[in-house]
């Protein structure tokens, strides 16, 4: 028998037709690596654009690491100000999620429900363990763009476990009215948990911690991928009720986190290390406003939703061409347009003063060379 005939006879039915992830990188990993000089300017999945030093102790590398490495743990809680009890470490906020999906998601006949346009790994991790996704779009009203659409999200509430809402969305940038939020918590009260994902929230001052305090089915999720420049680490946080924190630990892998991944984020978490990611994060929104000014005085890019993140989304009507040409200089950004409301959309992270200056470069020459072919 072909591997071929073994698999297809042999394989989860829900497996047998999902795609392995895309990541952003593996996407350009080709072109990144054509033999000119080039170096490559990464803006496509939301990272920091610099690196920092950090000391491994690796006198104990021969034993097996703590599954919630203490240090790691009460370092949280004490830079989220909740008590260690609520705080979950993780394998990034990504296996957060799928933690939630397994420990409160019946295969089969329940659902978690998202909000689209938004971040792709709801609705991957739900599939990938058999769950339903019910989808409710973000609509545009008097709150504001890509606001969440209560009505709906309330009127789909049968066999919904777990309710995604990011905050600030990826990738629009914007952020749901708390009012909305809260709402929905109060509908889903008996029902499901609703999980505010708040991958970007350094970016902004607007944090949903105290809807904890007040509503026991209110999960956060947090990371240390984006504000805290370390997604290579693969460190993510799951904020709640203890008890929920409880259900979550007979889930998890023995040993989710390795102990370099435990040295480096208790660094991270010192005074000294939350002093270096303020000051990365006022330098990103200082970079972020002057590349948004410049976009926006370019006629055939029109900003969409918002900048309450380390991201911009805009839309033109060269996105293919665009792509191609920033591809080609080696500059990579996400390709947003297969996105629910988002046609002809891309995004782009916020880099360093030198990798957005070489971006704007580009896309001026870009749409030079188009109003000359168009004369
Ligand atoms: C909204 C959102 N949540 C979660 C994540 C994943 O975070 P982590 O790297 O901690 O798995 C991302 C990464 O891009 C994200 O955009």
């Amino acid at each position: 028998m072909s591997i071929t005939t073994f698999i297809a006879n042999n394989i989860a039915k829900h497996v047998k037709d999902l795609v392995p992830y895309a990541s952003a990188r593996r996407l350009f990993a080709a072109s990144a690596q054509s033999n000119d000089s080039q170096v490559p300017i990464w803006l496509n999945a939301n990272e920091a654009p610099t690196s920092t030093q950090y000391e491994l102790d690796t006198s104990l590398y021969n034993r097996y690491p703590d599954c919630q490495p203490e240090k790691v743990i009460s370092a949280y809680a004490q830079y989220a100000g909740v008590s260690k009890d609520q705080v979950l470490v993780s394998r990034g906020a990504d296996e957060g999620i799928e933690l939630l999906i397994r420990a409160f998601c019946n295969p089969v006949t329940d659902h978690v429900l998202i909000c689209p346009p938004t971040y792709g790994m709801y609705a991957i991790s739900a599939r990938t363990c058999n769950v339903g996704v019910k989808t409710v779009p973000l609509i545009n009203n008097d709150l504001g763009d890509f606001q969440l659409d209560v009505a709906n999200i309330i009127a789909a509430s049968a066999n919904v476990k777990l309710v995604f809402i990011c905050a600030p969305n990826n990738p629009t940038g914007t952020l749901p009215s708390r009012l909305d939020i809260e709402t929905i918590i109060q509908h889903y009260a008996q029902t499901a948990l609703v999980v505010i994902d708040e991958a970007y929230i350094e970016f902004t001052d607007e944090p949903h911690l105290s809807l904890l305090a007040q509503y026991p089915n209110v999960v956060v999720l947090r990371t240390l991928s984006k504000a805290f420049a370390l997604a290579g680490l693969r460190c993510g946080f799951t904020l709640a009720q203890p008890d929920i924190i409880h259900e979550l630990l007979k889930v998890i892998a023995p040993y989710p986190l390795s102990a370099p991944v435990a040295d480096i984020a208790a660094q991270a978490l010192s005074a000294q290390g939350l002093r270096r990611m303020r000051e990365q994060v006022t330098t990103i929104l200082h970079e972020q406003v002057a590349l948004v000014d410049v976009l926006a005085s370019i006629g055939d890019i029109e900003l969409v939703g918002a900048q309450t993140g380390n991201f911009i989304l805009f839309r033109t009507m060269h996105k293919d061409a665009l792509m191609q040409f920033l591809v080609h200089h080696k500059v990579f950004i996400r390709d947003q347009s297969k996105q629910q409301q988002l046609e002809n959309c891309l995004r782009i992270s916020t880099g360093s003063a030198a990798e957005n200056a070489r971006l704007l470069e580009l896309i001026t020459q870009f749409y030079q060379i188009q109003e000359v072919t168009s004369l």
